[in-house]
Formats: structure tokens, sequence, C-alpha cells
């Protein structure tokens, strides 16, 4: 009975983790480097929902240096946050499909109107 208690209990655990990590960023090298620079002023959830190549990422930080109070970060530590931003949040192809080819679509159900 205590084994079964237990054991339950930790999948409770699991699946409180599971949600607890929701847009948070992903655990890479660097990563305590970025939560230091990146996560005062704003939720993870704002850089995780991004998405970008390193010049990109770059731009995007010196956009916050000019209009938003971000600080000059040192070059080598900037090069390490944008190498770890463009690695795991990357331009993402576009996820809307193609249209569906005239002659693969269903029969439609309206009457064509006149003249066709
Ligand atoms: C000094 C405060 C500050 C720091 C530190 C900061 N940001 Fe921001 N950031 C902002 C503000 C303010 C906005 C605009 C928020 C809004 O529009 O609601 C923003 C917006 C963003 C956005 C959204 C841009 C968009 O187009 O919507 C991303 C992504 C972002 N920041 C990433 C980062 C990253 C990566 C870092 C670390 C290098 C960082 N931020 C550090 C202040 C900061």
């Amino acid at each position: 009975m205590m084994q079964i208690f237990s054991l339950s209990f930790c999948f409770a655990f699991l699946a409180f983790g599971q949600v607890a990590e929701e847009g948070q960023l992903k655990t890479d090298e660097h990563l305590m480097l970025v939560r230091a620079n990146c996560t005062p002023c704003h939720s993870e959830k704002l850089i995780t929902q991004n998405r970008g190549t390193e010049d990109e990422w770059r731009a995007l930080i010196r956009w916050m240096q000019k209009t938003q109070g971000l600080w000059q970060i040192p070059s080598d530590s900037e090069q390490k946050i944008v190498a770890y931003l463009a690695k795991n949040y990357p331009p993402s192809p576009n996820r809307r499909r193609k249209p569906i080819p005239p002659d693969q679509m269903p029969p439609s159900p309206a009457p064509p109107p006149d003249g066709l």
C-alpha cells in the first residue's frame, strides 16, 4: 500500500515538473550567462517564443540596448549568449502547409455559380 502511494506521488511530481518547464530556456552551455543577462526585465517565455539567426539575435540585443535600457555586455559574453540563442532558437521554417492542389480537393457541396 505504501509503495503504491509513493509511486503515485512520483507521477504527480513528474507531471508537475513538466508543466513548470514550459516556456523555460533550454538547458545548454551558457544557460546561466543567458539567464543572468536576459531575464531580469522580462520572462524567459518572451525569449523562447522568438526565433532568429545570430545576426538577428544580436540586432535584438542592440535594439534593447538603445531603447530598453539593456546594459553593455562584454563582447565575449555577448558572443556566447548569441550562439546559445541561435543554436536553441534558430529561425523556424514556415510552418503553414502548402495549399491543396485543386485535383485533390473534395467536391464542393455548393452548386457552381451561374455561367460556370
Ligand atoms: C534592461 C531590461 C532588459 C534586459 C536585461 C533584456 N531585455 Fe529583452 N526586452 C526588454 C523590453 C523592455 C522589451 C519589450 C517588452 C515588450 O514589448 O513587452 C524586450 C523585448 C524582448 C524580446 C521580444 C522582442 C519582440 O520583438 O517582441 C525578446 C525576444 C527579448 N527581449 C530578448 C532578450 C534577450 C535575449 C536578452 C538578453 C541578451 C534580453 N532580452 C535582455 C528589456 C530587456
